[in-house]
């Protein structure tokens, strides 16, 4: 079985009914899941193979799409990310969008955040055909499983590990997608979608329709163990999760990092290192930690792959992963996202 996710955490009765919720977002994959590989101190995940850039195309307004090859280019099953060492160091998820027979490759493609953190413009400015890239994966944490009827959701560039699963479904299967996006220009792979679609795709672009109706999507209900998918912008997937029908399964792909960031200052005793670190509102504890103990292990940055899970020793944890359960949690938490209730927080390296 897949792991549990973590989707949203909310206080009071909102967060018991997440939680009710939550405990749908399960199913048995079509295809087994890999083995999470054990943490790699001081290095994000190994399984490392360099790959040439054979194709950096745009194929939207504003997506960029990469073609890698190698020798250690592998199968992969739909919804698999590549983990992507960009040439600043830099860490990136980005979900295999091409053809999971497809030996010989991989295609991965990104949208331009003009205001993000920096990975999607060196991808989009700074790669270009002929280079190296370090990869490391596939990964799949948004694993197809086996269902009735499938509903899926993508929001633009969310569109990437929805395509292999469309293109995966046994002839005959039931489904039906809602693709939405700022304009047509900008959603990529928009005629892929189309011609394997017939008939059941709505396309909903914000300049010609406005926003996607999505109280209408679940409008007639859905049969019992209808499998729903979505991957896009937080407010999308927010709002998709508000309107799953009971008897559907929630499966979730979150790429934008829950923040790291804000809050107040608190410190962190490194207590067999006996060392003391301090983080600001405008760092993480990973960062902070790093600072001090540069071999700690991390990988995605981004609260998915519990690369980073260190023992709490002492003091409360905000928990802000996608990860973690309630056992895991009671004393343990991720540097890369959480941060401390209080002031102080002890931790067990
Ligand atoms: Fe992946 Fe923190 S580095 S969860």
């Amino acid at each position: 079985m897949p792991k549990l996710r973590t989707v949203v955490v909310l206080a009071g009765a909102a967060l018991l009914a997440k939680r009710a919720l939550r405990r749908r977002i399960q199913g048995s994959p079509l295809w087994p899941m890999p083995a999470l590989e054990e943490p790699v101190s001081g290095r994000p995940r190994s399984r490392a193979a360099r790959l040439l850039i054979t194709a950096h195309e745009t194929v939207a307004d504003g997506v960029v799409r990469l073609r890698l090859e190698g020798r250690q280019s592998g199968r992969w099953e739909p919804g698999a990310h590549l983990d992507v060492v960009l040439p600043s160091g830099l860490v990136r998820q980005y979900s295999l969008c091409g053809d999971p027979e497809d030996t010989s490759s991989y295609t991965v493609a990104t949208r331009l955040v003009a205001d993000g953190r920096g990975g999607s413009r060196e991808v989009h400015e700074q790669l270009a055909e002929g280079m190296e890239l370090e990869v490391r994966g596939p990964r799949n944490r948004f694993p197809l499983v086996e269902a009735p009827t499938y509903v899926f959701v993508a929001g633009g560039i969310g569109i990437t590990p929805i395509l292999p699963m469309l293109r995966a479904l046994p002839e005959g299967a039931e489904w039906r997608l809602l693709y939405c996006g700022r304009t047509r220009a900008s959603m990529p792979f928009l005629e892929d979608v189309e011609k394997l679609a017939q008939g059941r795709l709505t396309v909903v672009a914000e300049d010609e329709d406005g926003r996607p109706d999505l109280d209408a999507l679940f409008a007639d209900g859905v049969a019992e163990g209808t499998a729903v998918y979505c991957c896009g912008p937080e407010g999308l997937m927010d709002a998709v999760e508000e309107r799953v029908p009971e008897g559907a399964t929630l499966h979730l792909e979150r790429f934008a990092p829950r923040a790291s960031a804000g809050g107040a200052e608190f410190e962190v005793e490194l207590r067999r290192s006996g060392r003391t670190v301090t983080v600001g509102s405008d760092s993480s504890v990973l960062a902070a930690v790093r600072a001090e103990l540069p071999g700690t292990a991390y990988s995605c940055e981004q609260g998915f792959c519990g690369t980073c899970r260190q023992r709490v020793l002492e003091g409360e944890v905000e928990h802000r992963d996608e990860l973690l359960t309630d056992a895991e949690r009671a004393d343990s938490m991720l540097l890369c996202v959480s941060r401390a209730r209080g002031d102080r927080l002890v931790l067990d390296m």
